[in-house]
């Protein structure tokens, strides 16, 4: 069973052909990763699986998009949005909600916790996933203003945990933080695999190496190679591939 299914699917944004028929599945229960240059189409094809595309303007989708076995094209997107965990590129929490408002809105959101002990204890176990507990837990009624940029980008991780999504869509959930706590990050994203399929894009091909079940190589909104992790890494075909993760491209 797949959680996320692609077939042949296209972009258009004005007069431009930003994803030219992408065919991919992501498993159930597996962490796929997406990786490709600057302006490949990643951040597209996450809009596209979340239904985010139909808020940039212009934007036409073709083809299929199967979320959770529900065609993602024509689902209502706010009940899709509910199924369907982000974290943006740019961390953006909400600036007038406190730092647990951010968290526990959306356990609200989904009926995670009755009653608020429950949603107490939902909004600490997000942050604590999210590796951010420790730096906030003494000023949860502050508003995130006061964060870091990483402190910003983990706290939104924590917002898509609370919801306890299915799918969850990560779009380079580490690119702000340093080393150490990226390395618990990934620990932490690695198991989310037990109650919801993760996809995933990064800059780096070690991370990729190190969290991926699978991995796709985006460019020019094309899909140039995909499979398992270790083969693709041990066993890149497309010479691209090989340069990309050798950080020459
Ligand atoms: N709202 C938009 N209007 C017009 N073109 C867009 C829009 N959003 C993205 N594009 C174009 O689509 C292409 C893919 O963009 P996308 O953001 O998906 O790339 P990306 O692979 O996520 O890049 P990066 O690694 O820099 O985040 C780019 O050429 C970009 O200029
Ligand atoms: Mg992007």
């Amino acid at each position: 069973m797949h959680a996320v299914e692609l077939e042949d699917v296209h972009v258009h944004v004005g007069g431009q052909h930003i994803i030219r028929g992408v065919t991919l599945n992501v498993p159930c229960n597996s962490v796929y990763v997406l990786m490709g240059p600057s302006g490949s189409g990643k951040t597209t094809l996450l809009r596209v699986i979340n239904r985010l595309i139909d808020m940039v303007d212009g934007a036409r989708v073709s083809g299929h998009v199967r979320v959770l076995g529900i065609d993602a094209l024509k689902a209502d997107p706010y009940a899709l949005r509910r199924r369907v965990g982000m974290v943006s590129q740019i961390p953006n929490p909400f600036p007038h909600m406190t730092i647990y408002d951010n968290v526990a809105v959306a356990a609200r959101i989904n009926g995670v916790a009755r009653g608020k002990r429950e949603e107490g204890e939902v909004v600490e176990w997000a942050l604590k996933k999210a590796m951010i507990w420790d730096e906030v837990k003494d000023r949860l009624h502050e508003h995130p203003h006061v964060l870091s940029g990483g402190q910003k980008q983990r706290l939104c991780l924590a917002r898509a945990l609370a919801m306890k999504a299915k799918v969850l869509l990560f779009d380079e959930p580490t690119a702000n933080i340093d080393p150490v706590n990226a390395r618990k990050l990934e620990g932490a994203i690695s198991s989310l695999k037990d109650d919801a399929t993760v996809i995933m894009v990064t800059h780096s091909p070690h991370q990729a190496a190190r969290v991926a079940d699978r991995v796709a190589l985006i460019y020019e909104g094309r899909v140039l190679e995909e499979g398992a992790a270790k083969e693709v890494f041990l066993n890149p075909k497309d010479e691209f591939t090989v340069k990309f993760m050798r950080g020459e491209i």
